[in-house]
């Protein structure tokens, strides 16, 4: 597995400053490969789920694997466009949103799933059998690493309730509506192949009632390791069964049905670091704090989810092991690490955050007016600024007669 080594991430830190995300095109690449040889056997596609990151060049690098890219919002969709993604590449999967932007998403030539019944009786009075569509369901199956990445359960605001079918099936009929997708995603680092299995099922015994029906979409949500102890979701146990279950769903249905896969953390989880500088060590009590110069505003995984990130020092790779709570500047309580046992760590040195690229940068903010990262990326040797670290002007810019 490639990984950028202690001297690379300090050279970037030196170069650029700190915070930094930094990214290992490379590993985006190796990822993408995984993917691609575990589901040789199967007539799969993948669209990267944009939401993880969108800077420019990790689209465009990803655009060159020959990946898709799946949307959740307009502008992810203006994004993918402006990256080089074209119309056939581009998925447009919508929740909650105003009819306008799907109305949009058609008009830039996006593969659209809608979410609720409102959207599509809406279509279909708009488009009726003029432009192909996706159903995003709501399977009813709990799965992800925690409950606010579940989104396929019995309470959640994703998709169509599958107890809705009769009144989807009413409107497809009402309008003349192409199914061509139908979509679920269950949630965020779902380590049991089984459930993706679940999920095959519950699409396929639904697929006969859409006889135009050319997809089954099963979403993100592969799990990577996060912590050392963790182990990645089994691709390919997923794909043995899913060519198996498709391949008798067509012999016996005369449905032959693609794939598709929208996975986001799988492509750039571990491509991805964010390096820190130790501002302040601080003895209180039972506690060493190591205060650094990032927190919840640039990472905000660990508060929100209660997530563990690796952390590691890069400056002090030999020292003597102590016990840190690894803390942001942020004004409330920031824990990026509770607990770790790290080489001493000194002011000044650089640490860092392992599996930052997905929902990193892409969540973070500007909260008590510091400035969000610069970032980085590392292709054929080199180390590329992709985005230049903000100013104070970026912090006004919005804002009108101050
Ligand atoms: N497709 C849809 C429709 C999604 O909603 C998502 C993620 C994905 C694909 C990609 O899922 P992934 O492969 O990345 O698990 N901010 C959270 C994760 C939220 C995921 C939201 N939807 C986190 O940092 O864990």
């Amino acid at each position: 597995m490639s990984q950028l080594s202690p001297q690379v991430l300090l050279e970037a830190a030196n170069r650029y400053g700190t915070p930094l995300y930094c990214y290992d095109a490379n590993q985006i690449s190796e990822q993408y490969a995984k993917l691609k040889a575990a589901f040789a056997g199967c007539d799969a596609r993948f669209f990267y789920a944009a939401k993880a990151l969108t800077n420019q060049h990790i689209l465009k690098h990803i655009l060159s694997l020959g990946c898709s890219v799946d949307c959740s919002s307009i502008n992810e969709l203006k994004l993918a466009q402006l990256a080089g993604f074209q119309s056939g590449q581009i998925l447009y999967t919508s929740n909650s949103v105003d009819f306008s932007e799907i109305e949009e998403a058609v008009s830039l030539g996006a593969f659209v799933n809608v979410d609720s019944l409102s959207a599509l009786e809406k279509f279909g009075k708009k488009y009726g059998n003029s432009y192909p569509l996706g159903l995003r369901l709501r399977p009813n199956i709990m799965a992800g690493g925690n409950l606010k990445i579940s989104t396929g359960h019995a309470d959640s605001k994703f998709g169509i309730p599958v107890e809705q079918l009769d009144r989807i099936l009413e409107l497809v009929r009402q309008y003349d509506i192409r199914i061509h997708t139908l979509h679920i995603h269950t949630g965020s680092e779902i380590k049991e192949a089984s459930v993706f299995i679940q999920g095959v099922h519950f699409l396929l015994s639904l697929a006969p009632s859409f006889p135009h029906l050319k997809v089954i979409d099963l979403g993100g949500g592969f799990k990577v390791p996060y912590h050392p102890s963790e182990k990645g979701t089994d691709l390919v146990e997923i794909s043995n069964s899913l060519r198996d279950i498709v391949a008798l769903h067509a012999q016996q249905t005369g449905q032959s049905l693609q794939v598709w896969f929208e996975p986001g953390k799988f492509l750039v989880c571990e491509s991805g670091y964010l390096l820190t500088k130790v501002n302040v060590i601080k003895n209180n009590g039972p506690y060493s704090f190591a205060g650094v110069d990032t927190g919840l505003n640039h990472l905000i995984r660990p508060m929100l989810y209660d997530a563990y990130h690796v952390i590691e020092n890069c400056s002090n790779p030999t020292g003597s092991l102590k016990k840190y709570q690894v803390v942001g500047n942020i004004c409330e309580t920031d824990t990026l690490g509770a607990d770790r046992e790290l080489p001493e760590v000194r002011e000044g040195d650089i640490l860092v955050i392992k599996n930052a690229g997905a929902y990193g940068f892409e969540m973070s903010s500007q909260y008590n007016a510091r400035f969000r990262p610069a970032e980085v990326l590392y292709k054929d040797g080199q180390l590329q600024l992709i985005r230049r670290r903000e100013t104070l002007e970026d912090l006004i810019r919005t804002q009108e007669n101050y």
